[in-house]
């Protein structure tokens, strides 16, 4: 199982690699519009850099098959480690089949089926990003929907990467890795959310208040 943040704040990446457990980071146009982020290219080298041996998602922004196609082109030669992310579209699926026989990395997202999971995986792409808080909010089970996809590549022995996506809370995380994907994309916040338990706190409280009753 590997965690990836999904954010594309450069300090929160900075902490969040400080703990030595993440290994990849995904972005979109809303998490870049959030920072206010106008050179995109930029901002994702920078990311590549900070994680050289790790996989970064940049997002395809144009429209229409041919400018999809450029833009595909363009941002795989941002850096090695980059991940070129586009939407689970038939235009995209054909970018996906015709860039990944010539060593594009595409991560598929906007994943909301197991066809659609099915069709990313036969084209070839690296990774797939189901969205679970999403297919949640519409009263659907999101975490089914990984679940079954993970099942369906493992029958068919695919290998494409099921990154759990639109990751709302801790118990996603958990979900995500009892299902076996292998990796899950979630917020800063919901990374730290992971670590931490009542228990734990309380504990530390109460191991520190008997170690200084008797150092006195
Ligand atoms: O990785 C995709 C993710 O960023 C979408 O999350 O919370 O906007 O549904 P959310």
């Amino acid at each position: 199982m590997r965690i990836f943040l999904d954010t594309a704040n450069i300090e929160e990446i900075k902490k969040g690699l400080k703990l030595g457990v993440v290994s990849g980071v995904t972005t979109n146009p809303t998490l870049v519009a959030k920072e206010g982020i106008s050179d995109y290219k930029s901002v994702v080298q920078q990311i590549c850099a900070l994680l050289p041996e790790g996989d970064v998602s940049a997002e395809i922004t144009a429209e229409g098959p041919a400018e999809m196609l450029k833009q595909a082109r363009e941002i795989a030669k941002w850096a090695p480690n980059v991940v070129v992310k586009i939407p689970a579209t038939a235009e995209g699926l054909e970018i996906i089949s015709k860039l990944s026989k010539e060593g594009v990395r595409f991560n598929m997202t906007l994943c909301f089926s197991v066809n659609q999971a099915l069709l990313g995986a036969l084209a070839g792409a690296a990774f797939v990003s189901p969205f679970v808080g999403r297919l949640d909010d519409a009263g659907h089970d999101g975490m089914m929907l990984i679940n079954d996809i993970v099942s369906i590549y493992k029958e068919y022995g695919f290998e494409t990467q099921v990154i759990a996506a639109s990751i709302r809370h801790p118990l996603h995380c958990t979900q995500a890795a009892q299902t076996g994907a292998g990796i899950a994309t979630v917020p800063y916040k919901v990374l730290m959310q992971m670590m931490q338990h009542p228990l734990t706190d309380s504990g530390i409280a109460r191991f520190m208040a008997d170690w200084k009753s008797v150092q006195k």
